[in-house]
Parts: structure tokens; C-alpha cells; sequence
């Protein structure tokens, strides 16, 4: 079976074709980071019209790349939700589309369900049950996948998701958009020992997440460091984010190191905890904070001393890609054949 996937929930234009839903024939991918950049983060109205100016010609090379042409794909998922409404509606639109010229089934997938499956894509033996830890841009939740299609949601984040926070940080030091890759790569060279910054922690034993302290304490920090090496020196602001130019860079390297160590290690303690509450032979850990090596070593190595095993998506399928919504289009249970005139619209809050 041959799907074509389209992913068009936040600021990437994604298509890919995908074969019995694990095999991927073609994945196509553009990212609109440049147009965003200088914004410090995604503006909606700029990532709907790109998604329009360029979402034909990325089904087009997904089509090509797999060495088929529109008669031969069997169905077409498209991404529901959650997400920007604007740029949900343009994937939406194009699918219906399609499947209506075409005449193709149209499956529609939640954005969060094609995390969860990335790690499918390319593995032919892992099934659920399993524990999935979604952590992007906009979601930080622990779901158990019991079946195809059956979630029980264990915990979510009750503030930032962690991309967010990544992202926020980032901005706040001046380090550019997206934040989550920069901070991986300049991690590595800073001290994680440095600074203590809080890790939240639920009252109610709940394994809910919150992000907004830590990224309070580290804008605290910079300030009150800030203060004592710069003798009077200005924050400059500047497109809205402040540059604190006058940190050395040792200084800012142990900041970003022991921020991410804290986010890291809270997201470590819960998934831990819902793995032995669940009893879960299984955890995935999925969405574009998955891409993180600091968080890839420290997950492997805690749940290798557990004995579990541990599966993270292949590097380009962390970050929103079409190949996961087009397996998760394989794999829904609904696996509906929606009608391309059925009022499938764009819904920006979407349960699982
Ligand atoms: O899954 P995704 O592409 O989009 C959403 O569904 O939100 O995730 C994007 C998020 C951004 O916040 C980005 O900063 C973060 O994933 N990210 C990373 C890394 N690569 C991407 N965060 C930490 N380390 C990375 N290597
Ligand atoms: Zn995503």
C-alpha cells in the first residue's frame, strides 16, 4: 500500500511517499527557518503563504524522488491537527484536492499520532505497547500506546512545551531561531555542573511537566550575572529579544549546558517513573527535541540500566516530516476513507 503523506501543521512543507507504512520511498522537507529568523520564531501568516507558494511542488519531488505518479498511491493522509490553523488549512485544502481529482481515500492524522509512529519508519519489529515521550516545539507529553490508535495520556506540560523553552532561551541570549539545535551543539563545550537552576516538580505526583521556572531562573541568572560583569553595562534589545552581549562565552557555554542538563533530567525523572508505573518493556522518545544528543546519551544510558529498550526516530525523521504522518495514516485504526468533500477542517487543539 502506497500513501502519500502531507504535513503541513507549524513552518515546514512536508510530503513523502511511504510503502506499507514503514518503508520509506521519498520524504521531502522544506523548512521556511530563514523566513522566520529574524522574527525569532514562527509567524503565522508568513508560514501559511509559504506553505501555498511551495506545497505543489514539494508533492511533486516527494512523487518523483519514490519513482511514482498519482494513480499509483492508494491513499493520501494529511495532518488535522493540532497546529496553526492557516497552515493546517493550506495541507487540507491541497489533499481534498487531490483525493477528489484522483479519487483517493483521504485519511486525516493528528500531528502528535505522526510523532508517536516516527519511530516506526524504517524498524520492522517494534509494535506497540510502548511508552512515547513527545517532546517539541508544542508538546511535551507522555503518552502509553497500548495499541494502534489506543493512547492513555500519562502527562503533558501544564506551561512551555520544551522546544519552546530551548527556543525562548536561545532568543534570549541572541543565538538565533530555532534555539533547540544551537543549544545542543554550544552544550557541549560548557561546564553542566555551573549552575543549579529548580526542577519542577507536580505537587500531586502527577507526571505532568512544567518549563516556564527553569526558563525564568535562567533569564534570572543572566541578569544578575549580567549585572556583576558587565560594571553598568545595557541589555540591548533588539527585533524583541534580549542580547546580553556583555556574558563571556564561558560563561554563557555553562548557562546553556546546565539549563539543558535540568530540562534534560526532568524529562528523564517522569518518563522513569511512567515507564515502571506502566510496566513498559518499551519507550520511544519522539518530535524535534528527540534530535538532542546530550538528551540521546543520558536516555540511553539510564534506560539501558533498566534493561529497556529504547527507541528514538532516525535523526531526519525528529523534527515534522511527512513520512510519519503517512505512516500514521497507514496505521490509524480509523484508517477512514474520508470523502475529499467531507468537511475535514484544520482544528489548532486536537486531543489524541
Ligand atoms: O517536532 P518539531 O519539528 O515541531 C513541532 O511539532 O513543534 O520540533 C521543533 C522543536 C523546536 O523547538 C526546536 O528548537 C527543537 O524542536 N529542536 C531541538 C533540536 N532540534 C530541534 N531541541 C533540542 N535539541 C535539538 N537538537
Ligand atoms: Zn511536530
Amino acid at each position: 500500500m502506497l500513501i502519500l503523506g502531507i504535513e503541513t501543521s507549524c513552518d515546514d512543507t512536508a510530503a513523502a511517499v511511504v510503502k506499507d507504512g514503514r518503508t520509506v520511498l521519498s520524504s521531502v522537507t522544506s523548512s521556511q527557518d530563514q523566513f522566520h529568523k529574524k522574527y525569532g520564531g514562527v509567524v503565522p501568516e508568513i508560514a501559511s503563504r509559504k506553505h501555498l507558494e511551495t506545497i505543489n511542488l514539494v508533492i511533486q519531488e516527494a512523487l518523483e524522488k519514490a519513482g511514482h505518479v498519482f494513480k499509483e498511491i492508494d491513499a493520501i493522509a494529511v495532518t488535522q491537527g493540532p497546529g496553526l490553523v492557516g497552515s493546517l488549512l493550506i495541507g487540507i485544502m491541497t489533499a481534498k484536492a487531490l483525493a477528489y481529482v484522483y479519487k483517493k481515500p483521504l485519511i486525516a492524522v493528528n500531528h502528535l499520532e505522526g510523532h508517536i509512529y516516527s519511530c516506526l519508519l524504517g524498524r520492522k519489529n517494534l509494535k506497540p505497547p510502548f511508552l512515547s515521550l513527545i517532546i517539541s516545539g508544542g508538546h511535551s507529553d507522555l503518552v502509553y500506546v497500548r495499541a494502534y490508535g489506543v493512547y492513555e495520556m500519562l502527562g503533558r506540560t501544564r506551561d512551555d512545551a520544551v522546544g519552546e523553552t530551548y527556543d525562548k532561551v536561545a532568543k534570549i541570549l541572541g543565538l538565533g531561531y530555532p534555539g533547540g539545535p544551537v543549544i545542543d551543539r554550544l552544550a557541549r563545550d560548557g561546564n553542566t555542573e555551573a549552575v543549579k537552576f529548580p526542577k519542577a516538580k507536580m505537587k500531586d505526583n502527577s507526571l505532568d511537566f512544567s518549563f516556564s521556572g527553569v526558563k525564568t531562573a535562567v533569564i534570572n541568572h543572566i541578569r544578575n550575572t549580567g549585572s556583576k560583569n558587565s560594571a553598568g553595562k545595557q541589555s540591548r534589545e533588539k527585533a524583541g529579544s534580549l542580547l546580553f552581549k556583555h556574558l563571556d562565552k564561558k560563561t554563557m557555554l555553562d548557562i546553556i549546558a546546565s539549563f539543558q542538563k535540568t530540562v534534560v533530567e526532568t524529562l528523564l525523572d517522569n518518563t522513569m517513573i511512567a515507564a515502571k508505573k506502566m510496566r513498559a518493556k518499551t519507550v520511544t522518545v519522539c518530535g524535534g527535541v528527540s534530535a538532542n544528543s546530550y538528551l540521546r546519551k543520558k536516555f540511553t544510558g539510564a534506560f539501558n540500566a533498566e534493561g529497556t529498550k529504547l527507541y528514538f526516530p532516525e535523526m531526519e525523521y525528529c523534527t515534522d516530516n511527512a513520512a510519519m504522518i503517512a505512516c500514521a495514516g497507514y496505521y490509524s485504526p480509523v484508517r477512514k476513507k474520508l470523502k475529499p468533500i467531507s468537511p475535514i477542517a484544520p482544528l489548532a487543539n486536537m486531543e489524541l
